[in-house]
């Protein structure tokens, strides 16, 4: 009997320093300490020694019992200690890092403005239209009612496309959009058309590729009253201020009668630009009802619709807004400039989050 105790001891306890999961020690337990284990036959079989034997070897069984209980619960916490350091070292999270990481680049002044175009002009229910950049002669010129050999074209510095006899250009304005808002759907109309153009000339404010943002409407019983209120309600949202003063020059585009020049009212004090009054002019931007000759080109019958169009540049807008001074750093591609006017990635505008500087 003291043989089998010793014996006993030696196998289980050595099993249990082999058992490297719960489910081996839970195996140890049952072997051992379980209704059917070789612990509990022993303890059971006492009961059938005479009294001196008994006397002997039952504190022996006993203690055994114990000793095994207390080695089992001990390795089944250090299996679970274990198991929690390892899932602690595998799940590590630095919490000290940044949530999302830190947006590399920035939007450029030209792509915030145009974002910022978008946004106002979506608030008075106008669509985004494109257009192709290189257009053929008759969108970019004869459908706007420039004919060839009309005087108008000198005007504009157009780059021509070599080897194409049908005269295809890289679009000299955003006008051509008009034609093709007008030709590929019904009125009502109402769009704007941000984008690059082209012309052939290049010093401190003008450069090759700028860009546009051209403004179309298209209904019945339009007249320049809408045009004025439009252009005054998306300066205000643009510039951030309660009131602009807007002055409307007679002046001409082929493509528009009348057409007007648009200035709008400004201060210089302490050579900071202050949009609003009239102490200073800011030329800003061309329009005019569309000519008649202009609807009938694109299908669209005179006498029963009318409509608007304005032609504005972005860059200045950005240049006026956002203060930078030549034009031509706008295209430099220098990363300190885009660094300091460049604008967070993930900061888009809203009406309602303000759009002033
Ligand atoms: N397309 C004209 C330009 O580039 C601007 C303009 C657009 C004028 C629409 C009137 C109407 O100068």
């Amino acid at each position: 009997m003291t043989e089998t105790v010793d014996a006993l001891r030696a196998r289980h306890l050595a099993d249990l320093a082999a058992a490297a999961t719960p489910e081996a020690v839970e195996a140890v337990r049952v072997e051992a300490l379980g209704r059917a284990g070789t612990v509990t036959a022993l303890l059971r079989s006492l009961g059938g020694l005479d009294a001196e034997e008994r006397r002997r070897v039952a504190p022996r069984v006993q203690a055994l019992r114990e000793e095994l209980a207390a080695a089992i619960e001990a390795k089944t916490s250090a299996l679970a200690a274990a198991a929690l350091a390892a899932r602690l070292a595998a799940e590590r999270v630095d919490m000290s890092l940044p949530v999302v990481p830190e947006p590399q680049g920035s939007i450029h002044p030209i792509a915030r403005v145009m974002d910022e175009l978008a946004e106002i002009f979506a608030d008075l229910g106008f669509a985004v239209a494109e257009g192709p950049e290189i257009e053929d002669d008759w969108h970019n010129f004869t459908a706007l009612n420039i004919p060839p050999e009309h005087p108008a074209r000198a005007m504009h510095d157009t780059f021509y496309l070599e080897g194409e006899p049908s005269g295809r250009v890289l679009r000299t304005h955003t006008s051509p959009v008009q034609i093709r808002t007008m030709t590929g759907g019904r009125p009502p109309i109402r769009i704007i058309a941000p984008g690059r153009v082209y012309r052939s000339d290049s010093d401190a404010t003008h450069t090759p590729m700028f860009h546009q943002v051209e403004g179309l409407v298209i209904d019945r019983d339009i007249h320049l009253g809408h045009l004025k209120w439009t252009l005054e309600t998306f300066l205000k949202a643009f510039f951030g201020v309660q009131e602009v003063v807007l002055r409307l020059r007679p002046s001409f585009f082929p493509f528009t009668e009348p057409s007007v020049e648009v200035d709008v009212g400004c201060s210089w004090e302490g050579g900071r630009l202050g949009i609003g009054g009239s102490a200073s002019w800011l030329e800003i931007l061309g329009a005019g009802m569309v000519h008649p000759k202009v609807l009938a080109n694109c299908g669209l019958d005179p006498a029963e619709w009318q409509g608007f169009a304005f032609g504005c540049g972005i860059d200045r807008l950005a240049m006026l807004k956002y203060g930078m001074t030549d034009l031509r750093a706008f295209f430099d591609a220098d990363l300190r400039w885009l660094r300091h006017h460049g604008f967070r990635a993930l900061d888009v505008p809203t009406l309602s989050g303000g759009m002033a500087p």
